[in-house]
């Protein structure tokens, strides 16, 4: 049989690892594939990272999505454009697609399905989502059972990286960021992973597969952890949590959640003990219960394991009807839900509350005051004594659950206080039982 012909966008950090792992496996891949798989071309620009003997190169991507030899272009350039232009394009010119790219799968996939189920082609995109760790597959196919109740990830490496160095050596923030981007793990513009853009892409993806709802980006509640200090690393850790950014995508009855903040989670789970750059998303179905995976969530060779795992998975199904290949989103287009996306404030959780009150009697006696008035139940509350000199003290209260709207008056009352001298330090914790 005929080697299927790759046609390469991009060869940074990912695309090199693609070569890379393409060249080393071949045998082994094409074992799998049923056909040999061949780089056929590639377009660069700039400084490749790995060795390219025998590719083909040019600086004009829109060349090879136009080569009528190439039969399945991988976009490993990352961004908005012009990726969508060319993947839309080599759509149009009855390519098959995979790609890495998460921020256009979760902004314009929509869109890009549609253009492919319209033509009878696949879109793959395993390593948009968590890097090496196959959950696409798993929620998509391994799954399909289930009616899946919720999703919570670690899915940005360089924040896991940067509480995880907080927590163990008390480094600094920009410290840590800095060591994240020589290590190829930060996005181009690493605001997208401190302030939990990054997740928010994956995040959609995983509730759109996890739900049969459409890509809804611009409805996820995003918090970054540039706000986490070492003060609240260590309260959380003294009171038996750790503090991860989470993404969190829940089912309830009046509606999706879908959430992406920094997180207490019991010291005691699973998920809280990912470290370093790893990730880990935990899926709760309701035929399975929870099931938590685990890997590398970024880097060369990881994130081209799903890569080269979804170009086989294309080449596997050439020859397969389109009507019976596994639908893009996991349900078929047809059968997608309405279901609304909830306002924050209707979201229901847990609360780490920080207060700075002042060291006299009747402080803590008017705070609980008004969460009781809000219904509010407290969990745990911890004080530390005063060094010499200070008027003010922490005062660290965990709540029970809660709807935010009512927790947000709570705060606005407390901060009102005389006694209170700061704004009200919050962090959402799940148990994730
Ligand atoms: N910047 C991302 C991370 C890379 O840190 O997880 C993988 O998507």
């Amino acid at each position: 049989m005929k080697p299927v012909k790759i046609g390469l966008l991009g060869l940074g950090t990912v695309g090199g690892g693609t070569v890379n792992v393409l060249r080393r496996n071949a045998s082994e891949i094409s074992r799998r594939a049923g056909r040999e798989i061949q780089i056929y071309r590639a377009a660069a620009r700039g400084k490749c990272t790995c060795d390219t003997s025998g590719i083909p190169l040019t600086e004009d991507a829109f060349e090879v999505v136009n080569d009528p030899d190439v039969d399945i272009v991988v976009e490993l350039i990352g961004g908005e454009e012009p990726a969508k232009q060319l993947i839309l394009t080599a759509l149009a010119n009855g390519k098959h697609v995979v790609t890495a790219n998460k921020a256009l799968i979760a902004k314009h996939g929509n869109e890009i399905f549609a253009k492919a189920s319209e033509k009878g082609l696949m879109v793959a995109f395993e390593a948009a989502v968590a890097g090496g760790i196959p959950i696409i597959k798993a929620l998509r196919e391994g799954l399909t059972g289930n009616k899946i109740e919720w999703v919570a990830g670690i899915i940005n490496g360089t924040c896991n990286f940067i509480l995880t160095e907080m927590r163990d050596k008390g480094r600094d923030f920009a410290d840590v960021l800095t060591e994240a981007q020589a290590k190829g793990y930060a996005e181009a513009n690493p605001t997208f992973d401190v302030e939990g853009i990054d997740a928010a892409h994956k995040l959609t993806i995983l509730a759109s597969i996890a739900f049969g709802i459409p890509l809804q980006f611009d409805k996820v509640y995003i918090e970054g952890i540039s706000g986490v200090t070492r003060m609240d690393v260590s309260y959380a850790e003294a009171l038996g949590y750790r503090i991860k950014l989470l993404g969190l995508a829940r089912r309830t009855e009046q509606g999706v959640e879908l959430r992406v903040h920094p997180t207490l989670i019991p010291e005691r789970r699973l998920i809280a003990n990912v470290d370093g750059v790893m990730n880990a998303v935990l899926v709760k179905g309701d035929a399975v219960g929870p099931t938590l995976y685990y890997g590398a969530g970024a880097g060369a060779e990881p994130t081209a394991s799903a890569v080269v795992a979804d170009i086989v998975d294309v080449v596997r199904t050439l020859t397969s009807d389109p009507e019976n290949r596994v639908p893009h989103l996991a349900f078929q287009p047809q059968s997608m839900s309405d279901i609304p996306i909830l306002p924050m404030d209707a979201v229901k959780t847990a609360y780490y509350l920080r207060l700075s009150g002042e060291d006299k009697p009747g402080v803590l006696a008017d705070v609980t005051r008004i969460l009781a008035n809000q219904h509010i139940s407290i969990e745990a509350i911890l004080q530390k004594e005063p060094h010499t000199g200070e008027t003010h003290l922490p005062i660290i209260m965990l709540t029970q659950k809660t709807l935010e709207h009512e927790l947000n008056a709570a705060i606005a009352q407390i901060e009102a206080l005389p006694s209170i001298n700061k704004p009200v330090k919050l962090i959402r914790l799940e148990t994730l039982g």
